[in-house]
């Protein structure tokens, strides 16, 4: 299957993108989690992301679309993957669209994850990712590690996003109202889009999703 995850900041996309990927058996592409590899091994690519990450706006379409295209061309996304936090503006999934006719395939669906403002504020607020894995994500309050700031899958230090601070957040916000939302405009033309409720506990969600996916749009 290829499906593209789509929703606000905090809505849950790589908590559900993890799960969801490993019961579809497609590979998880983050542009986030790319970008931030990137900064940490200080890549020249990390060096120019991490300016925009840290100010809530968008990495440039050229550099994004080139790196989401190369991920996209590894064997293992070759039937099929989730994409998490690409395409992110209406260029971006222009671009994957010609990627796809290029290669000759389709998309699937674009799963839209619906989340009060309140509630994705509270999730970022208390977000907290293991050093050694990005899928590794706890929440001070919803999903507290057994052993504060400790990862528990890896026993890895557990550190907050500099992006994650509530001015930041903010700006992530409305930067996904104006550039983000209107893509979920663009696929429905396509009739691609199933919307989901991404608010309860994950498993919910993710019940929600695979049945939302299985039934279609
Ligand atoms: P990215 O990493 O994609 O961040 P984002 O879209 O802002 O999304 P988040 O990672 O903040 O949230 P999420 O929806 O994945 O939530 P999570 O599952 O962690 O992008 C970061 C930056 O990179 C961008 O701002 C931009 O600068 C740049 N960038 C990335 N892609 C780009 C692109 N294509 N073009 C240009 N720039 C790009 O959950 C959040 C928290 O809530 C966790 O603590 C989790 O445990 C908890 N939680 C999850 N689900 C639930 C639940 N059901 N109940 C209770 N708690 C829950
Ligand atoms: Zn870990």
């Amino acid at each position: 299957m290829r499906i593209v995850l789509v929703g606000p900041p905090g809505a849950g996309k790589g908590t559900q993108a993890t799960r969801l990927a490993e019961k579809l058996s497609v590979p998880h592409i983050s542009t986030g989690d790319l970008f931030r590899a990137n900064i940490s091994q200080q890549t020249e690519l990390g060096k120019l992301a991490k300016t925009y990450i840290d100010a809530g706006n968008l990495v440039p379409d050229e550099v994004t679309i080139a790196m989401a295209k190369d991920r996209m061309e590894q064997p293992d996304a070759e039937n099929g993957f989730l994409l998490d936090g690409f395409p992110r503006n209406v260029s971006q999934a222009e671009a994957l669209d010609e990627l796809l006719v290029t290669e000759g395939i389709t998309l699937d669906a674009v799963l839209d994850l619906e989340a009060p403002e309140e509630e994705v504020v509270k999730r970022i607020a208390g977000r907290r990712i293991c050093r050694n894995d990005s899928a590794h994500v706890f929440h001070v309050t919803y999903k507290a590690p057994a052993k504060e700031g400790v990862c528990d899958v890896c026993g890895g230090e557990l550190y907050q996003r500099g992006d994650d601070s509530e001015e930041t957040v903010r700006k992530r916000l409305e930067v996904y109202h104006t550039k983000t939302e209107p893509i979920i405009d663009y696929y429905k033309a396509q009739d691609l889009v199933v919307t989901i409720a991404a608010t309860g506990a994950v498993d919910e969600v993710t019940g929600r999703a695979l049945e939302a996916l299985k039934r279609g749009r």
